[in-house]
């Protein structure tokens, strides 16, 4: 299949390229576009066979589910069979934004893209680019994150490239996305209000609207085998890259006091090492590999860079990577989480949590 990439610039919208994208997709082909979190990997969510597209060119699990896309209430109402009072408030919230909930779904969601599910994961993106594409289709637009399953999401169309080239119709390609994370996911279909997957939108945002909500435990970054996660897909081994690595966890200077002699380590068992760095901390380390993740002055650039400095790393001929941890922030719960499943769980504890 040859993939057309073609390029929108959201400020001077191609309207006539919008169109071929709502078109492809109305006709039950793959096209990968821009959201304000990662690039989607976008098909008509209301027909099974084309769902099934998205799993084929993903390499996806199939009782993986999908997140259908909208840009109205009214494109909700005939997708669920009930909106919980918190929901509603928390879409007029947050939507349209980085968040997703999921509801009891309505016969008319097939089950082929909710994995099997009677529930159904839906998101209103706020991206200008994702909206006219999903309006230009008129069908609410099933995409999961356009990388190749187990891959880091993609945060631009260069690394959806890199994974989808010759495997789906179309790339849209809108520039850099902003928050580089996938959207906070949170399950409103029974009981309290449960985070199923951490993101940009916390825990302290959430309750400021509807109060208490409880967070499931897989969410937390741990892969125990116990912790039977509610979104399936937080079950798997993600966003990792080829080489092994390892979070180091505490206050920060003892932190990168324990990397620095990692590093000497590695270098006199004659391994090529790789570290995760910030702006604060690159001069400090004597490393054959650097990648800075962003500052600590502002955690939201380590959200925006986490995706792509994994990637970067796979170009790298690494045996190893040491990685900074982000704990004590508004965003570490986003952050940790992914970069815990990136490391497979590998964490080295220095000193105490709550000196950080
Ligand atoms: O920011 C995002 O959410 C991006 C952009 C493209 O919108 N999408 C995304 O999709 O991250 P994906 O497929 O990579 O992750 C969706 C997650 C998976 O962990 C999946 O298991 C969970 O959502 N999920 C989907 N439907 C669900 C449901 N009905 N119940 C529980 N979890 C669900
Ligand atoms: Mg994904």
């Amino acid at each position: 299949m040859n993939t057309k990439l073609v390029k929108i610039d959201e400020l001077h919208m191609d309207e006539a390229a919008i169109a071929e994208a709502g078109r492809v997709l109305a006709e039950g082909g793959l096209v990968a576009f821009p959201t304000e979190t990662v690039y989607g990997l976008g098909a008509n969510g209301l027909c099974a066979e084309a769902a099934a597209k998205i799993y084929a060119a993903k390499g996806r699990p199939s009782d993986n589910p999908l997140i259908l896309h909208i840009t109205s209430m009214e494109e909700l109402y005939p997708l669920v069979s009930e909106i919980p009072p918190e929901a509603a408030a928390l879409a007029e919230a947050f939507w349209p934004g980085p968040m997703t909930m999921v509801f009891k779904k309505t016969d008319l969601v097939p089950h082929g893209t909710t994995g099997g599910l009677d529930t159904v994961a839906v998101r209103m993106p706020e991206h200008p680019v994702a909206r006219a594409i999903i309006r230009a289709a008129g069908v609410p637009i099933a995409a999961p994150s356009a990388n190749t399953s187990g891959r880091p999401s993609p945060t631009k169309a260069a690394h959806v490239l890199e994974d989808m080239d010759g495997r789906i119709d179309m790339i849209v390609d809108g520039g850099e996305v902003g928050i580089g994370l996938e959207s906070t996911i949170i399950d409103v279909s029974e009981g309290t209000a449960t985070i199923l997957r951490p993101g940009y939108i916390t825990k302290a945002m959430l309750e400021q609207v509807i109060g208490p909500v409880a967070v499931d435990k897989a969410s937390l970054g741990g892969l125990s085998p116990d912790v039977r996660p509610k979104a399936p897909g937080m079950k798997y081994r993600h966003y990792a890259p080829k080489a092994e690595l390892t979070v180091f966890r505490g206050p920060v200077e003892t932190a990168c006091r324990a990397i620095e002699k990692a590093l000497a380590e590695a270098e006199a068992a004659g391994l090529r090492a790789g570290v995760i760095c910030t702006e604060e901390s690159r001069d400090r380390y004597y490393a054959p590999v650097k990648k800075c993740a962003g500052s600590r002055e502002n955690p939201e650039t380590v959200a925006h860079n986490l995706y792509d400095v994994l990637r970067a790393f796979d170009e790298e001929q690494v045996d190893c990577i040491y990685s900074e941890s982000f704990d004590g922030y508004a965003l570490s719960g986003a952050i940790m989480n992914r970069l815990l499943k990136a490391a497979g769980q590998r964490v080295v504890q220095c000193g105490e949590e709550k000196e950080v």
